[in-house]
């Protein structure tokens, strides 16, 4: 196996496990949480589940980035960038952004405190806005993953 195959299968397996991990958190954790009768309950839950999710969330963002960068290097791909052809290109770099400044700048410095204290007064509202937040977050995923595919392999 070459670096570049080697540099594909850790960026795909990033992919799985961090985009994987979010549908799981929109689709079936949130739903579970939102079901838990005492809002307590909820939020301890919640931040349990999200707490253990970060960490792998983050590991999974630096090799998405440093595989995906490595390639775009190697291959000599940094003039796509210049192209809107390429416009899943920048998609992948625009998901990753956002993941990044969530998991790295917003998470740490205000929106773990924010959902807690905004959870104890509002549980209705919060949770639904947070899954409302998550929705968005996997469809993004889910799109540009879908469009990172077909455009590797000419389809777009
Ligand atoms: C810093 C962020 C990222 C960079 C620099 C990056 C870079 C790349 C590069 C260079 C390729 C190979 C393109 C080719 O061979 O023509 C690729 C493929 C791919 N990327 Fe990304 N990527 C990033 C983030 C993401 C994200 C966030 C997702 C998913 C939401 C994603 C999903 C994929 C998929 C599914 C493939 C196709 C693999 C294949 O079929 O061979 N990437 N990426």
């Amino acid at each position: 196996m070459d670096d570049i195959t080697i540099a594909r299968a850790l960026h795909v397996l990033a992919v799985i496990v961090w985009v994987g991990g979010v549908v799981m958190v929109t689709w079936v954790i949130l739903p579970a949480a939102r079901r838990m009768a005492k809002p307590e309950d909820r939020i301890a839950f919640f931040e349990g589940v999200e707490r253990r999710f970060a960490l792998q969330a983050r590991v999974m963002t630096l090799l998405a980035a440093g595989s995906g960068f490595y390639m775009v290097h190697q291959l000599g791909m940094w003039s796509r960038f210049l192209d809107s052809a390429f416009w899943w290109m920048h998609a992948m770099v625009a998901v990753w952004a956002v993941f990044t400044l969530v998991l790295f700048v917003f998470e740490p410095l205000f929106l773990h405190r924010w959902f807690v204290e905004r959870a104890r007064q509002a549980p209705e509202r919060t949770f639904a806005l947070v899954q409302r937040l998550h929705w968005v977050l996997a469809t993004i995923s889910l799109l540009t993953a879908v469009a990172a595919v077909a455009g590797t392999h000419g389809a777009i």
